[in-house]
């Protein structure tokens, strides 16, 4: 256990913990419609890579507030869809929408997919949108939604590619760090790009127990206001912390930049950046 979080987590995933179970989860359950609608040009694809079947018992990894798992379930429609996340807030949010959605068989639980006692062999499909690149053991992480599923069963999820293929990432850090060197994490680490090497993803899912391991690339607009002011609240709420040590000058020019950056992308129908993604499928051995 952390102290931070009320949920087994192991200790390699406490830091992520500390993010998603604290302020990092509680700014996405608040503004969980902006989020769904950053990807939305990914979902579908997402769902028809997943080939859901109406019996099938579905893991939704990482599920946030759980537009994917009340989309498993729905297409599960004669089986059940289980969505499993660190933050307290965002399942409880993940929760209640689906009961507003009417969607009976959808279940959510707080976990770490890292270490969860999954009963072994017991779904059929593993899905994650953009929910299983922060493991701090990924080995250990992917060998437990092996576990999870029967042989036979398949995962599959969306990960970013490398920030060469995300203009969002690039403009927007480059805007918030008015000059400033940000230090970039070291290749592999826990964060938003840890997959984006799909020889990495290939070889860890390879170690792990999946087979059939395939990475499509998908390159899309990525939605992030409805106009340059309701991008750069909502930017700002997703990276401000990049202008942690700033003196008031830098953060002017860090404003200015931002402010620059999402007018110049506001296409009139709301602001957008182009993003690479890679849909990974891999079959349980
Ligand atoms: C980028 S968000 C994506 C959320 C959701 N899948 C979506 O598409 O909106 C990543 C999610 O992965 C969750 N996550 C990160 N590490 C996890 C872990 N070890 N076990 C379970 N969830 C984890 C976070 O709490 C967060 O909600």
């Amino acid at each position: 256990m952390t102290e931070a979080t009320a949920v087994d987590v192991d200790p390699a995933n406490a830091e992520q913990a500390r993010a998603w179970d604290g302020g990092e989860g509680a700014y996405w359950a608040a503004h969980a419609e902006q989020f769904d609608r950053s990807v939305a040009a990914y979902h579908q694809p997402f769902l028809d890579a997943a080939g859901i079947a109406s019996g099938d018992k579905v893991l939704d990894i990482g599920c946030g507030t759980g537009q994917t798992t009340r989309d498993a379930a729905r297409a599960a429609s004669s089986g059940r869809a289980l969505g499993i996340d660190l933050s307290a807030q965002m399942i409880g949010l993940a929760r209640r929408l689906a009961a507003e959605h009417g969607i009976a068989n959808a279940d959510f639980e707080q976990a770490d997919a890292q270490i969860h006692p999954f009963p072994a062999g017991s779904f059929d499909v593993a899905i994650s949108r953009t929910g299983t690149m922060f493991f701090g053991d990924p080995a250990a992480a992917f060998a437990n939604i092996a576990r999870a599923l029967r042989p036979g069963g398949r995962l599959t999820m969306l990960v970013w590619q490398g920030p060469e293929h995300n203009e969002w990432i690039r403009e927007l850090s480059a805007a918030l760090a008015a000059g400033r060197d940000l230090p970039a994490p070291p290749p592999g680490a826990p964060g938003p790009f840890s997959l984006a090497d799909p020889e990495r993803a290939r070889a860890l899912l390879a170690s792990t127990g999946f087979s059939g391991i395939e990475a499509h690339g998908l390159q899309e607009p990525m939605w992030f206001g409805t106009d340059a002011d309701d991008a750069h609240g909502f930017v700002l709420g997703l990276l401000g912390w990049m202008l942690a040590g700033t003196d008031g000058h830098q953060r002017d020019q860090a404003l200015g930049n931002l402010r620059a950056t999402v007018t110049a992308h506001d296409t009139g129908h709301g602001v957008f950046y182009q993003s690479g993604t890679w849909l990974i499928h891999a079959t349980r051995t």
